[in-house]
């Protein structure tokens, strides 16, 4: 079966490529395919059967699983944890230790029209620091997922994120509010929260969270 999708040749030249790769300071598996223009930063690893195409931003240790594809000019910071089978569109940006749970659909056009061309029309997703995706969520494109959120197992994501807020359904509705070690943080009458791991004290204000501590 393998031979079907890979001649010699290209067993060749991606095994010379892993072997490249190695050298710069990042890993491919040799399935992998990497397109031309691509930055990827020390460290990262990018497992069986993943693309990176042209000119992707990957940053330092990140971790992309099996059957991952990276559209062109997709930027990503250091950290970023991708699970098997997504695809992270042209007009998404993750920033630092974003984690991208396995299966989770980025989308890139918010009205898809098979005969009507919309590769000028691309909405941006931002995905800010620390926050995490769950498995087989849905991003909705043109949205902003705050830093350190959390985003539910299935949930569709149809507008923003606050910064910690915990979301979960469809369409997703936020339930609480996590830490950046992912715990729910339960506010005191003064509006003050401790993560019950990290010991981080956190702030609700104005309908904001913030660590203060
Ligand atoms: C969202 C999440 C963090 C909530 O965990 P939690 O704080 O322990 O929440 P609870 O289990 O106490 O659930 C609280 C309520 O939310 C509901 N709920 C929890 N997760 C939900 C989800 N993903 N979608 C819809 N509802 C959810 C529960 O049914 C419960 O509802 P109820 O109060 O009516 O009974 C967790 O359920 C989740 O989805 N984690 C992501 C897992 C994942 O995808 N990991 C990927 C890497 S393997």
């Amino acid at each position: 079966m393998f031979s079907n999708y890979f001649n010699k040749k290209t067993i060749f030249a991606t095994h010379f490529l892993f072997m490249s790769n190695t050298e710069k300071g990042y890993f491919a598996h040799p399935t992998a395919v990497i397109d031309e223009g691509c930055k990827i930063g020390k460290g990262t690893k990018i497992w069986h059967f993943s693309h990176i195409m042209p000119d992707c931003i990957i940053g330092e240790n990140c971790n992309l699983g099996q059957n991952v594809v990276v559209s062109p000019k997709v930027v990503l910071g250091n950290n970023v944890k991708v699970q098997n089978n997504v695809s992270i569109y042209t007009g998404v940006i993750c920033e630092d230790d974003v984690f991208l749970g396995p299966s989770m659909v980025f989308t890139n056009v918010i009205n898809p029209r098979s005969a009507v061309p919309r590769r000028d029309q691309y909405k941006e997703t931002l995905v800010k620091k620390g926050a995490s995706i769950g498995a087989n969520a849905t991003i909705v494109c043109g949205h902003t997922i705050g830093k350190y959120a959390l985003i539910g197992a299935g949930a569709v994501v149809t507008k923003d994120v606050p910064d910690y807020a915990l979301v979960v359904g469809n369409p997703a509705r936020q339930i609480g509010w996590v830490s950046e070690y992912g715990h729910r943080l339960q506010f005191d009458e003064k509006g003050i929260a401790i993560c019950p791991e990290s010991g981080q004290k956190y702030q609700l204000k104005d309908g904001k969270v913030s660590r203060i501590e």
